[in-house]
């Protein structure tokens, strides 16, 4: 069977591809890799959510399941004085998202390691982004969306991508349940991004 993309530590040979690209009118360089998300391009769906993110007024991001950092690494470019932290349960991801946060020469961005909140518990984040693994299925991507909300400063801010066909729905559903307000805030191509926040939440 195929490896998965969320796998701890992927098996697979290496095999870098290096790309790079213009994203938000600036270019970026990443290295990709076998045994992660996405190798050899940016996803539809990250795209999306980075050209939907708006980072006015933000301190500190978050990029959960960050793969070779594309969210984190633009996050970092666009604000430079924020703080982002990225974060993924594959240590190959991991690996190549620190030598990309070098190869953008950035220096507000770090990664860690780790299952989910794990890493960063006892902080704080104003917004969290997330490209969920929805090949994992809805029993670890919903308690990452219900996590999240311990996680958010109270003016903080969730944001979720999703195929339109693969889950958008019940993940909208989901972060109803979980939030004051939670409403899609972008769509195209094929997938949708949608926000979640307590109610007078204000920095998205
Ligand atoms: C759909 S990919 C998105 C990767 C990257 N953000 C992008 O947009 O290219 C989802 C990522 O979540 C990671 N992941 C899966 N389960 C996780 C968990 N429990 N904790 C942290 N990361 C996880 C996977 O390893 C994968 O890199």
């Amino acid at each position: 069977m195929a490896e998965h993309y969320f796998t701890e530590k992927p098996s697979s040979e290496r095999s870098i591809k290096e790309i790079t690209i213009d994203i938000r009118g600036i270019p970026f360089t990443f290295r990709t890799d076998r045994g992660v998300f996405s190798r050899g391009k940016i996803d539809r769906g990250t795209k999306l959510l980075i050209e939907a993110m708006n980072l006015d007024g933000v301190k500190k991001v978050l990029d959960l399941g960050c793969g070779y950092g594309p969210i984190g690494i633009v996050a970092a470019r666009l604000s430079p004085k924020s703080e982002v932290v990225m974060v993924d349960v594959n240590e190959r991801a991991c690996e190549l998202a620190r030598e990309n946060v070098r190869l953008n020469r950035l220096t507000n961005a770090k990664v860690l390691s780790g299952n989910g909140f794990e890493p960063v518990r006892g902080m704080r984040f104003d917004l969290i982004l997330c490209n969920p693994p929805i090949r994992a299925g809805k029993s670890v991507v919903f308690p990452l969306i219900t996590e999240a909300r311990e996680f958010l400063e109270p003016r903080g801010c969730l944001l979720v991508v999703a195929r339109t066909k693969q889950g958008s729905k019940s993940i909208l559903k989901h972060m109803s349940e979980v939030f004051d307000v939670a409403r899609e805030i972008e769509k195209g191509g094929g997938y949708r991004v949608m926000e979640g926040s307590a109610s007078g939440g204000g920095l998205c």
